[in-house]
This record gives structure tokens, sequence and C-alpha cells, in this order.
């Protein structure tokens, strides 16, 4: 098979170091891919957003299967475009994919499906919003921006003049575009944050093994949230009878949500948990595989990748055994100086070999390019650094000590991945 990667992630890295394991698989591409992708996939110099560009790219070099990644092109219907040129795609359609892009719509999803959440309201008018700040009077207290905004869209107001603040650059400054046109306030949980991955094809929903997200910029969860900076998998918080308390209470009855709402949901659903003391509930929705949890996720994975996204579009997942290796994963993700702000590119990335990896790790690339035969940064996040073990602990040593050899100017990366308080 030819499959095409859309993105240029270190998800999409990872997704396509476990595709190659897939007898299956004959020649990956990769649009538009980055420096280390191109060591295993062939870089098409495609936008990830360029829907037409990429189904006459799938369509001319007959591609048996597209994988759309991203949230941006699953949003803009990317996978329609695929299916109605009659190409083979992995990924919601945009029908579905609004669970992620719209939180407007997957909180009324929730309210009306009686799935465990935050308390929230909608507003549309500022002045309405700040009434009702004013009017519950509770902080901390949670804003956040109805669409898509890089992650950054989510402002936990520790005063009600913060989240007065928060409204007023939101709605009326659009900080985030026209994304905050509508917000969403909601009550401030607390508890474990569990990310599970899910792969549905609309009727069937088989969870991945758990995993950890480290989303502030520095240790001690301090600083900005960015992207992740690091991931372990499994989740030390989520036991057994939490994973079956969600699977019951949250993960079949989504999928039958959007089954029954007439937008069934075929590909990976991330689920954003949160285990608070009344029982878990859902964070966010995202309609695509994490980034950095792919990255500890899918090195797990057992069982082919190529049969089971073949399954989903087939909508034969009951068919597949999905196996998982045991034992544990972890990745450091190495970031460029100043990120999540402002930060440099093109900087010499030394420590890699040729093919830029390093012994006793697995090196996603993230932000990264080639020049000749060095490896230059060239984003926020530069680097996964992954690795594999029997326990946690080990996965974390032999993350770490593979992180100890690679080096760039400015390199920032956090040292308590997988340390729980
Ligand atoms: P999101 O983009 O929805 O994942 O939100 C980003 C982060 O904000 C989450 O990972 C949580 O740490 C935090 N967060 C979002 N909503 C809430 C909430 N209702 N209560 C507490 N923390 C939240
Ligand atoms: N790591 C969080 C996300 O991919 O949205």
């Amino acid at each position: 098979m030819k499959i095409l990667m859309v993105g240029s992630g270190g998800r999409e890295h990872a997704l396509i170091k476990k595709l190659l394991e897939s007898p299956k698989c004959e020649k990956i591409y990769c649009a538009p891919g980055n420096g280390g992708i191109s060591k295993d996939a062939e870089c098409i110099n495609i936008g990830a957003m360029d829907i037409e560009g990429m189904v006459k790219f799938a369509k001319d070099g007959a591609v048996d299967l597209v994988f759309v990644a991203p949230d941006d092109p699953l949003a803009a219907g990317m996978v329609d475009a695929m299916e109605n040129a009659g190409i083979r795609a992995f990924g919601p359609r945009a029908n579905a994919a609004i669970i992620e892009a719209s939180k407007v719509f997957s909180k009324n999803l929730m309210k009306k499906y009686g799935i465990p959440t935050a308390k929230y309201e909608v507003f549309d008018d500022p002045q309405k919003a700040i009434e009702y700040i004013e009017s519950e009077n509770t902080t901390p207290v949670v804003v956040k921006a109805d669409g898509l905004a890089l992650g950054k869209g989510v402002i936990i107001a520790q005063t009600i003049d913060e989240a007065k603040a928060a409204v007023k650059s939101i709605m009326e400054d659009k900080q985030f575009g026209d994304s905050g046109n509508n917000i969403v306030i909601e009550e401030f949980l607390t508890g474990p944050e569990v990310s599970v991955l899910a792969f549905t094809d609309g009727n069937v929903v088989k969870p991945m093994v758990s995993s950890k997200d480290h989303k502030r910029a520095f240790d001690n969860d301090e600083g900005l949230n960015t992207g992740g900076m690091g991931t372990v998998s499994p989740n030390p918080y989520y036991t057994d009878e939490i994973a079956k308390e969600c699977y019951d209470t949250i993960f079949l009855p989504t999928i039958n949500a959007m089954k029954a709402e007439g937008r069934p949901f075929k590909g990976c659903l991330y689920f954003g948990l949160m285990i608070t003391p009344n029982g878990p509930k859902v964070i966010e929705y995202n309609a695509r595989f994490g980034d950095p949890e792919a990255q500890v996720v899918l090195p797990r994975l057992k069982t082919d990748l190529v049969d089971i996204c073949e399954a989903i579009i087939d909508e034969k997942l009951d068919s597949v055994d999905v196996e998982w290796y045991d034992g544990a994963a972890a990745c450091v993700v190495m970031a460029s100086g100043g990120y999540p702000v402002a930060y440099k590119k093109g900087i010499e990335i030394t420590g890699l070999d040729e093919n830029g990896s390093v012994d006793g790790a697995i090196v996603y690339h993230a932000g990264t390019k080639l020049d000749g035969d060095r490896f230059l940064t060239n984003g926020g996040r530069v680097l996964g650094v992954t690795a594999k073990a029997d326990t946690l602990d080990e996965a974390l040593k032999k993350a770490y000590s593979a992180v100890k050899k690679i080096n760039f100017d400015g390199a920032h990366f956090r040292t308590d991945i997988g340390r729980t308080k």
C-alpha cells in the first residue's frame, strides 16, 4: 500500500514509524513532513491545510490510504474531500471533527446525553458573560474560546477581574480571532488529568493504553501551557476500575451520542479526562491523536496499525483484536529556548546519528529541518525523545539518558516528566 500522512510533527513521525512496521506498507509519503521524518518517509511539499493539493497528490499518486493527523484539516473537511474523490482516508469527517473544533458543540453534546463534564454556560455577548461571572462570584473560573486556538484558548482565571479580562480579550479584542465569537464559562475542576485515545469506527470504541501529558512549560507545572512537554504511558492514576467507569459513562456514551446526532465519529477520538473527587469527567475531546501522547501510546501498540485503520474505514473494528505491549513508555520533549512564546529557528542539533536518532531511544522529530546532513531546529517543540521499558522508572531513565546525548543552543526540556506529586 501507498500511504500519505498529512502533518509535520512528532505525532506524525510516531504514526509513520508505526505504519512502517506493517508488512502492507510499501511506500509512505508525508505532507509536508520535516527533516527527521524525511529519513522515514518521502516528504512532499504540500501544506497540511491545502485540501485541493492533497487530494490531487493522492489521486495522481494512486495513494491507497490517507491519514489525516492534525485538527485543522480534519475540521476543514479533508477526509470528506478525500472520500468524495474516492480515496480512502483515516479520520473523522468535518461534521464529527466538530467535537474538537467547537467547545460549544461538545459541551452541549455532553449535557444532552448526560456525559460527565464541568458545569458551564455559553455566551455570545461579552456583557452577559461578565454579568454571569459577577453573579456566580466563584474562583477559579475557566473561560474558553469556542473554536480551535492552537491549544491556547483556555484561561483559568484566579480572580473575578482576571475572568472579566479574559472575556474582553477573547470576545472583544479577538485574541484568538473568530474562535472567540462564542465562549464557554465553566466550573473549575480538580484532580489528576488522564489522556485516553480510542479507536472507533462510529459503532465500536476500543480505548488505547492510557497516557499522561505534561502541558506546562516548566518543572512543577509552572509557566505557560504548551502543546505538551512530555508524556508517559500508562498513566499511574488510571486504574482498571476508573477505566471501566470511563468506558461505561464516557467513551461508549460519546460514540453513541455522535451516532445519534447523525455525526458518526470514525478515527481516533481523544478523551481529555480529569479524575475528580466526584468521578471522571471530560475536560475536552480532540478529534485526533494527541501530540505527544501518540509518541508514548503507539510504541506500545502490538497490532498492525494499517489493519486497524482499514477496519475503522470499513466499520469493522469489532473484528480486530487490538493488542498492546506490557510495560511503559516515556517521552521527553526537547523544545527551543523561549517556547511557547518567541524562539529562534535554524540552530544546529548535535548528538543525533545520520538518521536523526540516538542509541537506546526512539527520537521523534517535531520541528527539525535538514541542511545537508545536519539537523537544524525548525519549531517550538523540536524532538520527542522516547523510550520503552518494563517499568516507567526505567523508561524515564532511558529517555533522559538519551536527552543528555543531544544538544542545541537554548534547548529546554522538563526534568520532571512522569513524576507524580
Ligand atoms: P483544554 O484545551 O480544554 O485541554 O484545556 C487546557 C488545560 O486547561 C487542561 O488540560 C486542564 O489542565 C485545564 N482545564 C481546562 N478546563 C478545566 C476545568 N474545567 N477545570 C480545571 N482545569 C481545566
Ligand atoms: N497533548 C495534547 C493535545 O494533543 O491536544
